[in-house]
C-alpha cells in the first residue's frame, strides 16, 4: 500500500459513505463485544391526530438511551412527559433492558428526570457557555417510575 491517504473535510458525503463508516465500526464492535441488538425506540403523543409530544431514542446492549423528549407547550405540566418516559421504559423492559441513560441541559429538564428516578453521574460545565450539560442514568428499570411517588397523568 504505497498510495498516500488523503484526509479532508466533506460537506456533502457521497452515497454510501456514512453506511460504510458505520459498517466498519459495527464490524469491529461485533468482534469485541456481545451482540448490541440496536433498535430505535419512538413514542409519539397525538391529540386529534396532531403530534403534541414524543420520545426518541434507542435500545442496545441492555440499555435504553433517550435522545430527544419534547411535549408541546400548551400541554406541559399535565403528566404527558412522564407518560412518554414510562412508555419508553416499559418497551425497553420488554426488550430486556435493565438500565437507561440520557442527557439534558441546565435550561431543560434536570428536575423532571430526577423525579423519574434518574441520577446525575456526570456533568460538563459551560456547555453551552453559562450552562451545564448533565448526564443521567437509571440503574433499575424494573422499578417503574409510578412507584417512585409520582402523581398520575391528567393528559
Ligand atoms: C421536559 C418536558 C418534556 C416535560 O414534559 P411535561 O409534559 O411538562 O412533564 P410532566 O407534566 O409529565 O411533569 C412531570 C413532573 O416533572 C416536573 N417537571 C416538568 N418539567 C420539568 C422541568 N423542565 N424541570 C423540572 N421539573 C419538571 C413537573 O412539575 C411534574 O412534577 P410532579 O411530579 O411534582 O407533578 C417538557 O417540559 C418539554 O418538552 N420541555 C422543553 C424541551 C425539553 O426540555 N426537553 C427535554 C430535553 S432533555
Amino acid at each position: 500500500m504505497n498510495q498516500s491517504i488523503i484526509v479532508e473535510l466533506e460537506a456533502t458525503l457521497p452515497p454510501g459513505a456514512v453506511e460504510q463508516i458505520i459498517r466498519g465500526l459495527i464490524g469491529y464492535n461485533v468482534m469485541k463485544a456481545p451482540p448490541a441488538d440496536h433498535r430505535p425506540l419512538a413514542v409519539v403523543a397525538r391529540r386529534a391526530g396532531e403530534i403534541v409530544g414524543g420520545f426518541l431514542g434507542h435500545t442496545h446492549w441492555g440499555w435504553l438511551f433517550g435522545r430527544q423528549l419534547w411535549t408541546a407547550e400548551e400541554v406541559r405540566g399535565n403528566g404527558l412527559g412522564r407518560r412518554l418516559m414510562r412508555a419508553a421504559e416499559a418497551e425497553a423492559r420488554a426488550r430486556g433492558c435493565r438500565h437507561a441513560h440520557l442527557d439534558t441541559f441546565s435550561f431543560q429538564a434536570l428536575g423532571f428526570y430526577e423525579r423519574l428516578g434518574y441520577r446525575v453521574f456526570g456533568q460538563l460545565e459551560d456547555y453551552p457557555a453559562g450552562h451545564t450539560r448533565y448526564f443521567l442514568e437509571k440503574r433499575d428499570l424494573s422499578v417503574p417510575s409510578l412507584e417512585l411517588g409520582q402523581g398520575t397523568s391528567k393528559v
